[in-house]
């Protein structure tokens, strides 16, 4: 392989010396800016002692000052509306982005690192759509970028592929990285909860985003699979590269038949490094769906809003990360992490280590990525419909795992498990058997692919 190293600017990156302060911005006081300030004032002293140097926060940049003012913990904060002001302080080092959104926060946190001064975001979406730029822009200006609460919020994933796998290579990748799905899914699984009370709970309990159409929908699963496949594979896999299908198709009756086969639904985000016959890297794939997980794998038994990452690599094995995957203090756990890795930077010097996409493995569609389809379906109850709908798949050259038959009113149901197939192919023959004059419905299509 031709050496590719990742871009940035040659030198020594020094320290301003040991005792010295480091002066934060803090960009957004939702639910995450508040905890990171509450944790800021409450573990002061330990802070200090880890960074060598007091963290000072010069500022809070908000949307509406008067929605914030007499807000406790805020008494000695500078408020401000103007973000871009206070980023340009001479005296800020570290701008710390929660704002959310990706067009607004892209040119704050541009501004931040072309301005020299390291930055610590939680913002998923903006860095797995701009990643690469923001890379750059961090690498030019020998400063940081730290991102480890955009996946997974207290799990410390992005640190472990960063760092402690860094010497490894990952094979695959597979999480459930979206809490409000998980308790949603849960929550109908375990108490018989309807879809909707469900996500009025995770709302309820701040798990869910602001409009949570991006945790129901995929979307925000699918960012942070776009973020775990770049750093896993040394790839730059961006959001609109990943396969992306929520859980609002996913019934009752689809939780009560998986819990009969033994298997439990996930919604995943599947991050794979595809293979030739001679173990040669031919790409890589990052997907987010619905799954049936079986009941002994270990992503099977992760409930409520826990998220969990199991992650297989070469010489590692199996490794799975667990913990709480959203909220407040989670979040903020993460981000303060970060803070201290960039503040630590300043005081003694040195970067951490940057985003290498060196690998730049073709993304790969998933229509050409092998999987496996549970097909439901109602039939007519007729002699001789099993082997007709077998020739379906016989004939596109996709062999049978189980096919099973149950009786019910004016037809029968037909479950049918495949073996592994080209995505594409199973797409279409579910096409083929939704036209099928002896099908009266394809009932529901849900993959096996933990
Ligand atoms: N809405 C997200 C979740 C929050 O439910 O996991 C963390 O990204």
């Amino acid at each position: 392989m031709t050496a590719r190293y990742a871009e940035g600017r040659n030198g020594n990156y020094p320290g301003k010396g040991i005792g010295q302060e480091v002066g934060v911005a803090i960009l957004g006081k939702g639910t995450v800016g508040s905890e990171v300030l509450r944790l800021i004032s409450e573990f002061s002293e330990n802070l200090e002692n880890r960074i060598g140097g007091p963290i000072a926060v010069r500022g809070v940049a908000v949307s509406d000052v008067s929605k914030h003012q007499g807000s406790p913990g805020l008494e000695n904060l500078q408020l401000t509306d103007d973000a871009r002001s206070l980023i340009d302080r001479d005296d800020v080092e570290v701008v710390v982005e929660l704002i959310g959104g990706i067009d607004y926060p892209r040119e704050l946190v541009l501004q931040a690192l072309n301005a020299g001064k390291s930055v610590v975001t939680a913002n998923k979406a903006l860095v797995a759509a701009h990643a690469d730029e923001l890379s750059r822009a961090a690498n030019e200006a020998g400063v940081d970028l730290y991102y480890e609460a955009a996946v997974a919020a207290a799990i410390p994933v992005v640190g472990m592929l960063r760092r402690s796998l860094a010497g490894d290579q990952i094979q695959r990748i597979s999480g459930i990285v979206n809490g409000t799905t998980n308790f949603i899914l849960d929550a109908m699984a375990t108490t018989g909860m309807s879809y909707e009370d469900a996500l009025a709970e995770a709302t309820r309990l701040g798990y869910a985003e602001a409009d949570p159409t991006a945790d129901v929908e995929g979307h925000d699963a699918a960012s942070k699979a776009a973020i775990l496949a770049s750093m896993g594979f040394h790839t730059r896999v961006t959001y609109d590269d990943v396969y992306c299908e929520g859980i609002t198709k996913i019934t009752a009756d689809d939780i009560a038949a998986a819990r009969q086969s033994n298997e439990t639904i996930k919604l995943l985000a599947i991050c794979e490094r595809l293979v030739d016959d001679t173990g040669a890297t031919t790409g890589v794939n990052a997907r987010v769906h619905p799954a049936l997980v079986p009941n002994d794998h270990p992503l099977a038994s992760v409930d409520k809003s826990y998220n969990a990452i199991f992650v297989e690599a070469e010489a590692a094995g199996r490794l799975m990360f667990y913990g709480n995957g959203a909220g407040g203090a989670p979040t903020a756990s993460a981000v303060l992490g970060d803070l201290v890795g960039a503040a630590r930077n300043k005081i003694h010097g040195g970067r951490a280590p940057a985003d290498n996409p060196y690998a730049d493995y073709p993304v790969v569609e998933f229509g050409e990525v092998l999987t496996r389809y549970h097909i439901n379906m109602t039939v007519n109850d007729r002699v001789g419909v099993l082997s007709d709908l077998a020739r379906e798949f016989a004939e596109a050259g996709v062999s049978l795992s189980a096919v099973r038959q149950e009786e019910s009113g004016d037809g029968a149901h037909l479950i049918v498990v495949t073996h592994e197939a080209a995505e594409k192919d199973l797409r279409r023959i579910v096409e083929n058997l939704s036209e099928h004059r002896d099908v009266q419905a394809v009932d529901s299509v849900i993959r096996l692919d933990a």
